[in-house]
């Protein structure tokens, strides 16, 4: 009964603190302060994303989509994660998850389209096979205006990482073609190059492989990285799936999925 009570208490304590805040925001919020009102509106998308289930892919635990090794219980995360920085990957379960599904899978080769400052790069490195290499495409360096790889530069791992330049969206990719393990895509957001770039992870990931995307925000459908997923996974007749508590989509490539795409 009193657990009861203090559920009720702490709902009423919750609802009488945010519908009133809500409210300001939606209505005078906007024009007064416009900046924090839009950050605080968009947390609540951004939670719909990482916690609502999927209307069009199915939403589920990584540990539930990828059975691999079924020992490995323990993911490896490095990095200054502790400082204010935007626009890399820093969400845990983000980082956690496709750590996980690297270590499980054990993959040998990856390829990620969008270094970036290189954490996921290292990330994937340490949390893949032993061996495993990694190759990594941004944009060429003085086109971009923080250091591409620079998290990765000097560590361990930077010796079984190579790092590309190109745009994603022209690179010749057909070294790659039915090699890779693993492809993260997370270049460009806007729909043409995420949809080129999954186009090309299909490509290069061979039988058995896997595609993961980042930012695929389902609560968002006009984001371009969602759109692109959506649309290929109609086309290959399903398969992808969102992991949840994330923006992360991932797809274990099939051969069958390969021949009904044929050459797309
Ligand atoms: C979201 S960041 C990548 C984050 C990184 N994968 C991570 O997880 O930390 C996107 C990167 O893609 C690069 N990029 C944008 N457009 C590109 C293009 N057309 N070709 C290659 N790289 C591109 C940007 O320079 C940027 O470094």
């Amino acid at each position: 009964m009193s657990t009861n009570w203090a559920v009720l208490k702490q709902y009423a304590r919750i609802f009488t603190v945010v519908v009133p805040k809500l409210l300001w925001q939606i209505t005078f919020g906007i024009f007064i302060t416009p900046k924090e009102t839009y950050h605080q509106l968009e947390r609540i998308l951004e939670l719909k994303d990482l916690f609502q289930q999927d209307k069009h892919l199915k939403s589920k635990s990584i540990n539930d989509i990828c059975s691999g090794d079924a020992n490995v219980r323990d993911v490896v995360i490095i990095g200054n994660y502790h400082t204010d920085r935007s626009s890399d990957t820093r969400q845990l379960k983000e980082l956690s998850s496709i750590a996980f599904l690297c270590r499980a899978m054990s993959f040998n080769k990856i390829f990620e389209i969008g270094t970036f400052v290189g954490r996921m790069t290292r990330i994937i490195a340490i949390n893949s096979g032993k061996n495993a290499i990694v190759y990594t495409l941004d944009l060429p360096q003085k086109l971009v205006p923080h250091i591409i790889g620079e998290f990765y530069h000097d560590t361990d791992e930077s010796e079984r990482i190579t790092q590309l330049y190109g745009d994603s969206t022209l690179f010749d990719y057909s070294p790659w073609y039915n090699e890779i393990d693993f492809c993260w895509v997370d270049a460009c957001h806007d729909f043409e190059f995420a949809y080129s770039d999954t186009i090309v992870a299909f490509k290069m990931v061979k039988d058995g492989g896997w595609i993961g995307w980042h930012d695929y925000r389902h609560s968002a459908p006009w984001a371009g990285v969602t759109k692109a997923v959506r649309m290929f996974n109609s086309i290959i007749g399903g398969g992808i799936i969102h992991i949840n508590g994330t923006t992360t989509a991932v797809l274990q490539v099939t051969a069958d999925m390969k021949n009904k795409v044929g050459s797309v």
